[in-house]
């Protein structure tokens, strides 16, 4: 039975120091390799539709494709400060709210300008994290459709690998074309990616991308898409979305039938792959890299984002996919209910009986008149 420390490396999930200890990878490599130990699977078995839902998710993903470059409407103008007053007005933030909270903290002294910089970062550091994601899901639908042994799951993996560049590419342009600048990539991000890349079974590509980094993106876009006030963010997200409800979808058809076949041992084991991956993506959200660079105490200030209730609220409520998707494939409560007990200690239990996404995709789908001409001619 393997402990928090052999797992995640520290005992308390919510020891600061032990999550800082991970330090970012210094060096402005423009490449990282990281090794992937699985076998690529060649299938003679070619019959289409034997997995029916699998197929009519394929069917729907081929009539599904935009075009980043003429869906959107990229002659709108952003002005990234706007954007954080903007933010601000919606989340009801003033100046009184903010000497409120900031009383005591390593914040106090910081004058305005200090803050809008930190607005400007956090939405650089953001969207710079959900643009290296979308990486990592492109790599990571490549290595299924490599490694899945059923045709139908190829199909799919195949579209979703032509969304998820489309998702690079719009992220990318996004990030160059209107705000200023990328963060690389999170440490605690790039431990899960590898962690995911370098498994050498089939099924834990899509128990770490399609069911936790995707589950806690359509999560953290919705919430993103509700509240962002600049239309062209708004609008990208809103088409992301639309293939993101897809690609959860996937995950949590092809693994409620392949656990079926599973021991129990092996069910502890994606049990515990599970935990490790909300543990690391709980950890990125802390946004350290955005502390470092704006030179305050570290520490201090990942102490302050950690123990700020809005905050935490904010962080449990991208857990609201994964959990249910969680329970739907029986690792909640496998075995002893381990996996119940780790999400009790997250915080984000209280999830479990919203929604599945196996067929949550229909609602997000995109309407005729938002595709583009050539994928509806
Ligand atoms: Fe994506
Ligand atoms: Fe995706």
């Amino acid at each position: 039975m393997s402990t928090n420390e052999e797992l995640i490396g520290r005992a308390d999930v919510n020891d600061i120091e032990a999550i800082l200890a991970i330090a970012a990878e210094d060096g402005e490599e423009n490449v990282r390799a990281v090794k992937d130990n699985a076998d690529a699977i060649f299938t003679w078995d070619y019959e289409k539709g034997r997995r029916p839902a699998l197929n009519k998710l394929y069917e729907k993903a081929k009539h599904s494709q935009w075009n980043g470059e003429t869906d959107l409407d990229w002659s709108i103008d952003v002005d990234p400060m706007e954007m954080v007053i903007m933010q601000r007005q919606a989340f009801g933030q003033t100046e009184e709210t903010r000497k409120a909270q900031t009383a005591g903290t390593p914040f106090e002294k910081w004058s305005d300008k200090e803050f809008d910089q930190l607005g400007l970062e956090s939405n650089n550091w953001m969207l710079s994290q959900f643009m290296h994601g979308e990486q990592g899901a492109l790599i990571c639908t490549a290595k299924i459709v490599e490694t899945v042994p059923w045709i139908d799951a190829k199909y799919y993996a195949a579209t979703q690998v032509m969304d998820e560049a489309r998702h690079v590419e719009v992220f990318a342009k996004y990030l160059d074309t209107k705000l200023d600048g990328h963060y690389p990539l999170n440490v605690h991000l790039g431990l899960l990616l590898d962690d995911i890349i370098g498994d050498s079974r089939w099924d834990m590509t899509y128990l770490g991308m399609q069911i936790m980094v995707e589950g806690l993106a359509l999560a953290a876009f919705g919430l993103m898409h509700m509240t962002t006030p600049e239309p062209l963010l708004k609008q990208l997200l809103r088409y992301v979305m639309s293939d993101e409800a897809r690609h959860v979808a996937f995950g949590v058809l092809t693994l409620k039938e392949y656990y079926e076949e599973l021991t129990l041992p092996e069910i502890r084991e994606r049990q515990e792959f599970a935990f490790e991956a909300a543990v690391r993506m709980r950890d990125r959200l802390l946004q350290q890299e955005v502390m470092a660079r704006m030179g305050i105490d570290t520490k201090e200030a990942i102490k302050f984002v950690m123990e700020d209730e809005g905050r935490q609220l904010f962080q449990q409520m991208l857990f609201s996919k994964i959990v249910p998707n969680c329970k739907k494939l029986g690792l909640l409560d496998a075995g002893d209910g381990w996996l119940r007990t780790k999400f009790q200690e997250l915080g984000v239990i209280q999830f479990e009986d919203l929604t599945d996404t196996s067929d949550e995709y229909e609602a997000f789908a995109l309407g005729e008149a938002e595709l583009s001409e050539s994928a509806t001619a």
